[in-house]
């Protein structure tokens, strides 16, 4: 039998009094990638922003692991449970490639070999990371700070990883290398839910895929089982 490390129940969410993810209900099975498409304004970003606790107005329930998360702050939910690469990457600018790497794994930082081995892990699926860690941030092209943000949330070492339209914005080399990357973890057998508009990169890099459109799920496919056709109708949902 598969267990998720995410189950997500009955999930509405929203800003002020306004929810704009409606009833979600969805699922990552540990080892599994699940890529969550669906156009601009969805409520894609709603749903990762729910699972990391930064969203508060929420309703329904989100376990991660055997923990239900649903009301944890997001300083706990990072405590190893989930850990996102958000849209726009955050990265520190003025600050070098190592310290920011550094920042992601900062509950590990009593455990200095910890902190030794996932920066290890970081560095041999992005050589360039490593090349470059003395530098700041800001001197890196945006696939290489894409390759420093990824490498941030492993550091964090979680059950379950999040990222927020990776693809956006890069070179088109750049968006090979990423996705690439992420290929990469999946075979390592990490839990990845990626959120994507290119429909190419999440069928490459992900098991299953969900729909999302006006805060509601409206399909769900294994992505083995994506032919022309499907092809065809997911192009359509995402406009
Ligand atoms: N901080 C916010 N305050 C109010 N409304 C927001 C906020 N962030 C997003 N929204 C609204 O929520 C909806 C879903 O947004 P979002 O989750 O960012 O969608 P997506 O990531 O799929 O583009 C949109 O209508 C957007 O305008
Ligand atoms: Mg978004």
């Amino acid at each position: 039998m598969t267990t998720p490390v995410l189950q997500i129940n009955d999930l509405s969410a929203g800003y002020g009094r306004f929810n704009v993810v409606h009833d979600i209900t969805m699922h990552v099975n540990n080892g599994e990638a699940v890529a969550l498409l669906g156009p601009n304004g969805a409520g894609k970003t709603s749903v990762l922003r729910s699972i990391m606790g930064l969203i508060k107005h929420r309703t329904g329930s989100i376990v991660v692991g055997d923990t239900d998360v649903s009301r944890m702050p997001a300083h706990r939910v990072a405590g190893g449970h989930a850990a996102l690469v958000p849209e726009g990457r955050r990265l520190f600018l003025n600050q070098s490639v190592e310290d920011n790497l550094r920042l992601g794994g900062m509950r590990h930082r009593r455990d200095s070999a910890k902190v030794q081995e996932l920066m290890g892990s970081v560095f041999e699926l992005f050589p360039v990371v490593e090349r470059y860690r003395a530098r700041p941030a800001s001197a890196l092209s945006g696939g290489e700070q894409q390759m420093v943000a990824i490498g941030r949330m492993m550091m964090n070492d979680p059950a379950l990883m999040l990222l927020d339209e990776p693809s956006l914005g890069l070179a088109p080399l750049a968006i090979t290398d990423m996705a690439q990357a992420l290929v990469k973890l999946r075979e390592q057998g990490r839990s990845i839910l990626l959120v994507e508009q290119r429909v190419d990169i999440a069928l490459a890099v992900s098991d299953r895929i969900y729909v999302l459109s006006d805060g509601r799920l409206i399909d769900e496919r294994a992505t083995a089982d994506i032919g022309e056709d499907g092809r065809a109708l997911i192009d359509a949902y995402l406009g």
